[in-house]
Protein backbone atom coordinates (compact mmCIF):
# COMPACT_ATOMS: atom_id res chain seq x y z
CA UNK A 1 0.00 0.00 0.00
CA UNK A 2 1.57 3.41 -0.93
CA UNK A 3 1.01 6.24 1.52
CA UNK A 4 0.57 10.09 0.84
CA UNK A 5 3.85 10.66 3.05
CA UNK A 6 5.76 7.16 2.19
CA UNK A 7 9.38 8.09 2.60
CA UNK A 8 8.86 11.62 4.36
CA UNK A 9 9.91 12.04 7.61
CA UNK A 10 7.85 14.53 9.91
CA UNK A 11 9.02 16.40 13.18
CA UNK A 12 6.44 17.22 15.46
CA UNK A 13 6.81 19.50 18.78
CA UNK A 14 4.49 18.24 21.78
CA UNK A 15 3.55 15.31 19.69
CA UNK A 16 3.33 12.96 23.22
CA UNK A 17 -0.77 14.03 23.39
CA UNK A 18 -3.76 16.15 22.62
CA UNK A 19 -3.70 17.44 19.13
CA UNK A 20 0.51 16.82 18.19
CA UNK A 21 0.03 13.74 18.79
CA UNK A 22 -2.95 13.05 16.07
CA UNK A 23 -0.92 14.97 13.35
CA UNK A 24 2.07 12.60 14.05
CA UNK A 25 -0.53 9.80 13.70
CA UNK A 26 -1.72 11.26 10.91
CA UNK A 27 1.35 11.23 9.41
CA UNK A 28 2.80 8.05 10.35
CA UNK A 29 -1.00 6.21 8.87
CA UNK A 30 0.39 7.70 5.83
CA UNK A 31 3.53 6.31 5.58
CA UNK A 32 5.79 8.65 7.32
CA UNK A 33 8.75 8.11 9.25
CA UNK A 34 7.48 10.41 12.56
CA UNK A 35 9.81 12.21 14.99
CA UNK A 36 8.21 13.73 18.34
CA UNK A 37 10.51 16.11 20.86
CA UNK A 38 8.38 16.93 24.30
CA UNK A 39 9.22 18.45 27.88
CA UNK A 40 6.26 15.48 29.34
CA UNK A 41 8.43 12.39 29.51
CA UNK A 42 5.87 9.92 30.92
CA UNK A 43 3.29 11.08 27.74
CA UNK A 44 6.10 11.01 25.55
CA UNK A 45 7.23 7.27 26.50
CA UNK A 46 3.58 5.94 26.44
CA UNK A 47 2.82 7.92 23.29
CA UNK A 48 6.43 6.34 21.50
CA UNK A 49 5.82 2.79 23.18
CA UNK A 50 1.91 2.74 21.58
CA UNK A 51 2.97 4.21 18.32
CA UNK A 52 5.84 1.17 17.97
CA UNK A 53 3.41 -1.10 18.77
CA UNK A 54 1.31 -0.41 15.92
CA UNK A 55 4.48 -0.33 13.42
CA UNK A 56 5.77 3.03 13.28
CA UNK A 57 8.76 4.29 12.74
CA UNK A 58 9.49 6.69 15.36
CA UNK A 59 12.05 8.94 17.04
CA UNK A 60 11.40 10.21 20.40
CA UNK A 61 13.81 13.10 22.58
CA UNK A 62 12.59 14.87 25.91
CA UNK A 63 13.60 18.49 24.58
CA UNK A 64 12.20 21.96 25.50
CA UNK A 65 11.82 23.97 22.05
CA UNK A 66 12.68 27.00 24.40
CA UNK A 67 16.27 25.74 24.36
CA UNK A 68 17.94 26.33 20.81
CA UNK A 69 20.64 23.32 21.67
CA UNK A 70 18.21 20.86 22.64
CA UNK A 71 16.16 21.37 19.03
CA UNK A 72 19.46 21.55 17.48
CA UNK A 73 20.48 18.10 18.25
CA UNK A 74 17.27 16.31 18.28
CA UNK A 75 17.28 17.37 14.23
CA UNK A 76 20.88 16.26 14.17
CA UNK A 77 19.92 12.70 15.22
CA UNK A 78 16.63 12.35 13.48
CA UNK A 79 18.42 13.44 10.18
CA UNK A 80 21.21 10.83 10.96
CA UNK A 81 18.54 8.26 11.78
CA UNK A 82 15.83 8.60 9.07
CA UNK A 83 18.08 10.80 6.45
CA UNK A 84 16.12 14.34 6.56
CA UNK A 85 13.69 16.50 7.60
CA UNK A 86 10.52 16.88 5.20
CA UNK A 87 7.62 18.25 7.88
CA UNK A 88 8.11 19.95 10.78
CA UNK A 89 4.96 21.09 12.59
CA UNK A 90 5.03 24.10 15.52
CA UNK A 91 3.02 22.33 17.73
CA UNK A 92 4.27 22.60 21.24
CA UNK A 93 2.20 24.75 23.40
CA UNK A 94 1.22 25.97 26.68
CA UNK A 95 -1.31 28.49 28.26
CA UNK A 96 -0.73 31.00 31.74
CA UNK A 97 -4.45 32.46 31.44
CA UNK A 98 -5.22 35.33 33.14
CA UNK A 99 -6.47 39.00 33.34
CA UNK A 100 -4.27 41.17 32.30
CA UNK A 101 -3.92 43.13 35.71
CA UNK A 102 -2.84 39.63 37.55
CA UNK A 103 -0.94 38.12 34.77
CA UNK A 104 2.85 38.05 35.71
CA UNK A 105 5.93 38.33 33.86
CA UNK A 106 6.54 34.55 34.21
CA UNK A 107 3.00 34.07 32.64
CA UNK A 108 3.86 36.34 30.11
CA UNK A 109 7.55 35.23 29.13
CA UNK A 110 6.69 31.22 29.45
CA UNK A 111 3.99 31.38 26.62
CA UNK A 112 6.12 34.03 24.45
CA UNK A 113 8.94 31.87 24.86
CA UNK A 114 7.08 28.52 24.35
CA UNK A 115 5.24 29.90 21.16
CA UNK A 116 7.19 32.09 19.95
CA UNK A 117 11.05 31.31 21.18
CA UNK A 118 10.73 27.51 19.96
CA UNK A 119 8.94 27.86 16.88
CA UNK A 120 11.67 30.28 15.87
CA UNK A 121 14.13 27.50 16.92
CA UNK A 122 13.07 24.56 15.27
CA UNK A 123 12.61 26.28 11.93
CA UNK A 124 15.59 28.15 11.94
CA UNK A 125 17.14 24.71 12.74
CA UNK A 126 15.15 22.61 9.89
CA UNK A 127 15.30 25.30 7.16
CA UNK A 128 18.90 23.95 7.07
CA UNK A 129 18.12 21.05 5.75
CA UNK A 130 15.05 21.34 4.06
CA UNK A 131 16.91 23.89 1.97
CA UNK A 132 19.59 21.62 1.15
CA UNK A 133 16.96 19.20 0.17
CA UNK A 134 15.20 22.12 -2.02
CA UNK A 135 11.82 20.32 0.02
CA UNK A 136 10.21 21.30 2.79
CA UNK A 137 6.69 21.81 4.77
CA UNK A 138 6.71 23.87 8.51
CA UNK A 139 3.12 24.45 9.49
CA UNK A 140 3.11 26.39 12.14
CA UNK A 141 -0.23 25.94 14.91
CA UNK A 142 -1.58 29.47 16.06
CA UNK A 143 -5.09 29.60 17.37
CA UNK A 144 -8.11 31.70 16.99
CA UNK A 145 -6.77 33.16 20.16
CA UNK A 146 -5.10 35.18 17.75
CA UNK A 147 -8.03 37.06 16.82
CA UNK A 148 -8.57 38.37 20.79
CA UNK A 149 -9.71 36.49 23.94
CA UNK A 150 -10.53 37.23 27.36
CA UNK A 151 -7.77 35.88 29.80
CA UNK A 152 -5.05 35.27 27.26
CA UNK A 153 -3.04 38.79 26.23
CA UNK A 154 -0.26 37.14 26.62
CA UNK A 155 -1.55 33.28 24.76
CA UNK A 156 -3.32 35.36 21.68
CA UNK A 157 0.02 38.00 20.95
CA UNK A 158 2.02 34.56 20.67
CA UNK A 159 -0.28 33.11 17.94
CA UNK A 160 -1.07 36.27 16.30
CA UNK A 161 3.28 36.46 16.16
CA UNK A 162 3.16 33.62 15.03
CA UNK A 163 0.92 34.27 12.01
CA UNK A 164 3.29 36.84 10.77
CA UNK A 165 6.43 34.72 11.33
CA UNK A 166 4.53 31.87 8.98
CA UNK A 167 4.16 34.81 6.30
CA UNK A 168 7.51 35.97 6.38
CA UNK A 169 9.22 32.56 6.17
CA UNK A 170 6.87 31.70 3.39
CA UNK A 171 8.17 34.94 1.54
CA UNK A 172 11.75 33.77 2.64
CA UNK A 173 11.84 29.92 1.93
CA UNK A 174 9.25 29.70 -0.93
CA UNK A 175 11.97 29.76 -3.31
CA UNK A 176 14.04 26.42 -1.94
CA UNK A 177 10.91 23.93 -2.12
CA UNK A 178 9.84 25.19 1.40
CA UNK A 179 6.66 26.67 2.22
CA UNK A 180 5.27 27.73 5.25
CA UNK A 181 1.50 27.54 6.54
CA UNK A 182 -0.94 27.78 9.67
CA UNK A 183 -3.16 26.33 11.32
CA UNK A 184 -5.65 28.04 13.81
CA UNK A 185 -7.52 25.81 15.45
CA UNK A 186 -10.85 26.69 17.64
CA UNK A 187 -11.86 24.86 20.50
CA UNK A 188 -10.71 21.56 20.66
CA UNK A 189 -10.77 18.41 23.44
CA UNK A 190 -7.78 18.64 24.68
CA UNK A 191 -5.56 18.51 28.20
CA UNK A 192 -5.27 22.23 27.61
CA UNK A 193 -9.00 22.82 27.46
CA UNK A 194 -9.88 20.77 30.41
CA UNK A 195 -6.94 22.98 32.19
CA UNK A 196 -9.13 26.37 31.04
CA UNK A 197 -12.36 24.43 32.68
CA UNK A 198 -10.39 23.98 35.67
CA UNK A 199 -9.70 26.90 36.00
CA UNK A 200 -12.51 29.15 35.53
CA UNK A 201 -14.25 26.70 37.62
CA UNK A 202 -16.67 24.62 35.61
CA UNK A 203 -16.71 21.14 34.13
CA UNK A 204 -15.25 19.91 31.26
CA UNK A 205 -18.40 18.71 29.80
CA UNK A 206 -20.03 22.40 30.84
CA UNK A 207 -17.43 24.20 29.02
CA UNK A 208 -17.88 21.86 25.10
CA UNK A 209 -21.58 22.68 25.75
CA UNK A 210 -20.62 26.38 25.90
CA UNK A 211 -18.56 26.38 23.59
CA UNK A 212 -20.64 24.24 21.12
CA UNK A 213 -23.41 27.02 21.35
CA UNK A 214 -21.02 29.41 19.38
CA UNK A 215 -19.86 27.09 16.86
CA UNK A 216 -21.90 26.98 13.43
CA UNK A 217 -21.69 23.13 12.58
CA UNK A 218 -22.63 22.05 16.06
CA UNK A 219 -20.10 20.26 17.58
CA UNK A 220 -16.79 20.69 19.14
CA UNK A 221 -13.22 20.18 17.56
CA UNK A 222 -11.31 16.97 17.71
CA UNK A 223 -7.89 17.00 17.56
CA UNK A 224 -8.09 14.55 14.18
CA UNK A 225 -9.47 17.96 13.11
CA UNK A 226 -6.10 19.70 13.36
CA UNK A 227 -4.47 16.87 11.64
CA UNK A 228 -7.04 16.49 8.72
CA UNK A 229 -5.71 20.59 7.82
CA UNK A 230 -2.19 19.65 8.97
CA UNK A 231 -1.93 16.76 6.73
CA UNK A 232 -3.55 19.00 3.73
CA UNK A 233 -0.31 21.60 4.33
CA UNK A 234 1.92 19.23 4.34
CA UNK A 235 0.84 17.20 1.20
CA UNK A 236 3.74 16.91 -1.09
CA UNK A 237 0.62 18.35 -3.93
CA UNK A 238 -0.08 21.48 -1.81
CA UNK A 239 3.50 23.49 -3.09
CA UNK A 240 1.64 26.62 -3.86
CA UNK A 241 -0.32 26.99 -0.60
CA UNK A 242 1.35 29.24 0.80
CA UNK A 243 2.04 31.76 3.62
CA UNK A 244 -1.88 30.78 4.70
CA UNK A 245 -3.79 30.78 7.63
CA UNK A 246 -7.19 28.24 7.97
CA UNK A 247 -9.04 28.79 10.84
CA UNK A 248 -9.99 25.49 11.83
CA UNK A 249 -13.31 26.31 13.99
CA UNK A 250 -16.28 25.00 12.74
CA UNK A 251 -17.29 28.03 11.28
CA UNK A 252 -15.83 31.19 10.17
CA UNK A 253 -13.08 33.64 11.86
CA UNK A 254 -11.15 36.55 11.11
N1 LIG B 1 -6.92 22.67 22.45
C1 LIG B 1 -7.34 23.75 21.83
O1 LIG B 1 -8.54 24.11 21.88
C2 LIG B 1 -6.40 24.57 21.00
C3 LIG B 1 -6.93 25.63 20.26
C4 LIG B 1 -6.09 26.41 19.48
C5 LIG B 1 -4.72 26.13 19.44
N2 LIG B 1 -4.21 25.11 20.18
C6 LIG B 1 -2.77 24.86 20.08
O2 LIG B 1 -2.53 23.54 19.66
C7 LIG B 1 -1.27 23.08 20.17
C8 LIG B 1 -1.48 21.76 20.89
O3 LIG B 1 -2.32 21.97 22.00
P1 LIG B 1 -3.13 20.82 22.77
O4 LIG B 1 -4.50 21.31 22.97
O5 LIG B 1 -2.89 19.51 22.11
O6 LIG B 1 -2.38 20.93 24.19
P2 LIG B 1 -1.69 19.83 25.12
O7 LIG B 1 -1.34 20.56 26.36
O8 LIG B 1 -2.52 18.60 25.21
O9 LIG B 1 -0.36 19.47 24.30
C9 LIG B 1 0.73 20.33 24.21
C10 LIG B 1 1.99 19.49 24.17
O10 LIG B 1 3.12 20.39 24.05
C11 LIG B 1 4.11 19.95 24.97
N3 LIG B 1 4.99 21.07 25.33
C12 LIG B 1 4.68 22.14 26.12
N4 LIG B 1 5.75 22.92 26.26
C13 LIG B 1 6.76 22.36 25.56
C14 LIG B 1 8.11 22.72 25.34
N5 LIG B 1 8.65 23.81 25.90
N6 LIG B 1 8.88 21.92 24.54
C15 LIG B 1 8.35 20.79 24.00
N7 LIG B 1 7.07 20.40 24.20
C16 LIG B 1 6.30 21.17 24.96
C17 LIG B 1 3.33 19.43 26.16
O11 LIG B 1 4.11 18.61 27.00
C18 LIG B 1 2.19 18.68 25.46
O12 LIG B 1 2.55 17.36 25.15
C19 LIG B 1 -0.76 24.22 21.05
O13 LIG B 1 0.15 25.02 20.32
C20 LIG B 1 -2.00 24.99 21.38
O14 LIG B 1 -1.71 26.32 21.72
C21 LIG B 1 -5.02 24.33 20.95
Amino acid sequence: MTGRFDGRVAFVTGGSRGIGKSIVQGFAEEGAKVAIIDVNEEALSETTNEFKEKGFEVYQKVADVVDAQQVKMAMKEVVDTFGSIDILVNNAGVIRDNMLFKMTDSDWDTVMGVHLKGSFNAAREAQKYMVENKYGRIINISSTSALGNRGQANYATAKAGLQGFTKTLAIELGRYGITVNAVAPGFIETEMTKQTAARIGISFEDLIKASVSNIPVGRSGKPEDIANAVAFYADEKSSFVNGQIIYVAGGPKD
